[in-house]
């Protein structure tokens, strides 16, 4: 079992009031907070070591670039890559899918293809393949959900066929929770021959990730939402792919040679990591991995299993209150959606403020799902390894508040 009062004096963020109340800290999918370890090695890179990497021979440049080439084989072995060519680090999840579409996509795809994505995509996993396929005259599919907001397998089936150069797919929603049976449609569409690129943005907190298991061809995520700083992002990418794609941006440090007419690129990772990159966040994100590892997956997983039966449970309780997700624990991670009849989920979110209670309202960056769910916005929690029971039950008696300060009876 965990032992959450340690962990909790492990966040100073943890520790505050907000409005005058403890801070109840349930936005976790938007960003988690930093222990304290992340937050030392970020600052002791920032006064002892801080020097632009790989593009000097002084102490502080040499001592940058082991630095960060130590984050990227620390976040290698995190995710099982073969490789640290393999890992490139990027700004968020955000410019890694867009790296995978403007490189890979507009370079491969091809008039008639289809890319194919899941209605729940982030609008980061959507907007890029819309743009890529206007550019190319390829067609965007979408996958569907189920009732119980479930990829429907069978559906999937046809969608995804010989046609499909690209699918492309989050392991979690970030909106609805659900976690889709990856490795099968993974499988299914290789076997149509198409690529795969995984959104892992939301699944890499909760879940241990393996891209070799998975056999992602491309598989992203940011650290901001792993206990790290914003501003580091990462994108795995197999070799075989990133060798022959295009850089996406030009600059220093991705080049090997050039002349007034003429540039040749630089080997993996870093033909992909044009300009200074983001040091202090890259350390931020081997501390925060080194912090995961000594907790360990089962103990985290059996944490958030707990506290999300629980909050699943409890909010059953509250009286106009829909669970927009499944509720089965097996399909889904620590992030609910849910709407209270008759509120804003705006309205809600800051009424729950007074409460002290952080949590986010709105489209999620999902907005073909709401269209889809025929739902304008929802209100979401979601939880991350320093939440506790004690929080859900403050939730829910500032959620049980909330109709009667909007003018409910009830
Ligand atoms: N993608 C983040 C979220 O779901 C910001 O909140």
């Amino acid at each position: 079992m965990l032992d959450i009062e340690t962990i909790r004096s492990e966040f100073p963020a943890l520790g505050q009031n907000v409005n005058g109340k403890p801070l109840v800290y349930l936005d976790n999918a938007a960003t988690t907070q930093m222990p304290v370890g992340v937050l030392e090695a970020v600052r002791n890179y920032k006064e002892r070591f801080n020097g632009n990497p790989h593009r000097g021979s002084h102490y502080l440049s040499v001592k940058a670039t082991m630095l960060l080439e130590e984050a990227r084989t620390k976040v290698a072995k995190f995710i099982n890559s073969p490789s640290t060519k393999e890992v490139v680090f990027t700004k968020n999840a955000t410019e890694a899918l867009n790296l995978v579409a403007y490189s890979y996509g507009l370079s491969s795809i091809q008039s008639g293809d289809e890319i194919v994505i899941c209605i729940s995509e982030h609008h980061s996993n959507l907007v890029p393949w819309q743009r890529v396929a206007g550019l190319k005259g390829a067609t965007l599919r979408y996958l569907y959900l189920t009732e119980e907001y479930e990829i429907d397998l069978e559906r999937a089936k046809q969608i995804i066929n010989e046609k499909t150069a690209v699918l492309a797919i989050a392991v979690m929603s970030n909106a609805l929770g659900t976690i889709y049976p990856i490795e099968k449609i993974v499988d299914y569409a290789h076997n149509q021959g198409a690529v795969v690129v995984i959104d892992g943005a939301q699944s890499v907190p909760h879940l241990k990730t393996d891209v070799q298991k998975l056999n992602a061809d491309f598989f992203v995520f940011s650290g901001h939402k792993l206990f790290a700083p914003m501003g580091i992002g990462v994108l795995y990418g197999k070799e075989s792919f990133l060798k022959d794609m295009p850089p996406f941006l030009m600059g220093g440090e991705m080049v090997e040679y050039v002349t007034e007419q003429e540039t040749s690129f630089n080997e993996l990772p870093h033909k992909f990591e044009a300009g200074t990159p983001n040091v202090e966040g890259a350390v931020g994100l081997g501390a925060a991995i080194d912090y995961l590892s000594e907790i360990g997956w089962e103990k985290i997983t059996e944490h958030e299993k707990s506290l999300t039966k629980y909050a699943l449970e409890k909010l059953s309780e509250v009286q106009y209150l829909k669970i927009i997700g499944s509720k089965n624990l097996e399909k889904r991670g620590p992030v609910i959606s849910f709407t209270l009849e008759g509120c804003h989920p705006h309205d809600i979110s800051t009424i729950v403020d007074m409460d002290g209670i952080a949590l986010r309202a709105g489209h999620h960056c999902a907005q073909p799902l709401m269209n889809y769910l025929q739902l304008p916005s929802t209100s979401r929690v979601s939880f991350s390894l320093y939440n506790t029971k004690e929080e859900i039950d403050i939730l829910v008696e500032s959620l049980s508040k909330v109709r009667g300060w909007l003018g409910y009876e009830s």
